[in-house]
């Protein structure tokens, strides 16, 4: 493999030259993930919305070498509940993972197998350290684009159906126009 270079805009996030391309995911790709399906399916009837869009170049994929790529969470609710990603242990649960924020905001919602929870905020011009072990959920609460570069192991897999499954432990919700952390209702 040879050295490259690629652009991503530094606010939208974006690569203009076509380098790589954009994976999109919509409601109704996630529909099952929102606390309320209701109005999920509401959102998915008018329109079905992009919910976040992210162009990976994941390289070899072998051990030792490194994805990474631009990921952007769009602005808006599913019930009262804010624009996410599905979220994902990777496969080789000890990858970890940086982000860093180039605009917008966002929180991370991780958690780990045997329970722990963090949530952290961040903001343009902060990079976030995910270690391993460490399941990762964006979360846009802002009224902008909430735009993430990241860096992961070429190696490390994703694995959706634990968080599909069982859900997250904790949701992030709108209340009285703030976000708030609730437990999760149908975590399993
Ligand atoms: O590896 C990552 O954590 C990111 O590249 C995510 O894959 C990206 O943000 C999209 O989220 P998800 O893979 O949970 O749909
Ligand atoms: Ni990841």
């Amino acid at each position: 493999m040879k050295p490259y270079t690629i652009d991503f805009d530094l606010l939208t996030g974006i690569c203009k030259s076509g380098k790589v391309q954009p994976v999109q995911r919509r409601v109704s790709q996630m529909k099952m993930q929102f606390a309320d399906p209701e109005a999920a399916q509401k959102a998915i009837d008018s329109g079905d919305p992009v919910l976040y869009e992210f162009s990976t170049l994941l390289n070899d994929e072998k051990k030792g070498t490194l994805a990474f790529g631009s990921t952007i969470i769009y602005p808006g609710k599913i019930g009262d509940e804010y624009y996410m990603t599905k979220g994902h242990f990777h496969t080789i649960l000890d990858s970890a993972e940086v982000y860093y924020c180039l605009s917008g905001k966002g929180f991370m919602m991780m958690e780990t197998p045997e329970g722990d929870v963090d949530l952290q905020e961040v903001h343009p011009g902060e990079a976030l350290y995910v270690p391993g072990r460490w399941a990762h959920r964006s979360i846009n609460h802002g009224t902008e684009p909430f735009v993430m570069l990241f860096v992961y192991p070429g190696d490390s897999g994703h694995d959706y159906g634990t968080i599909e499954t069982k859900g997250y432990r904790k949701l992030v919700v709108e209340r009285d126009g703030k976000p708030v952390m609730i437990d999760n209702p149908k975590w399993k």
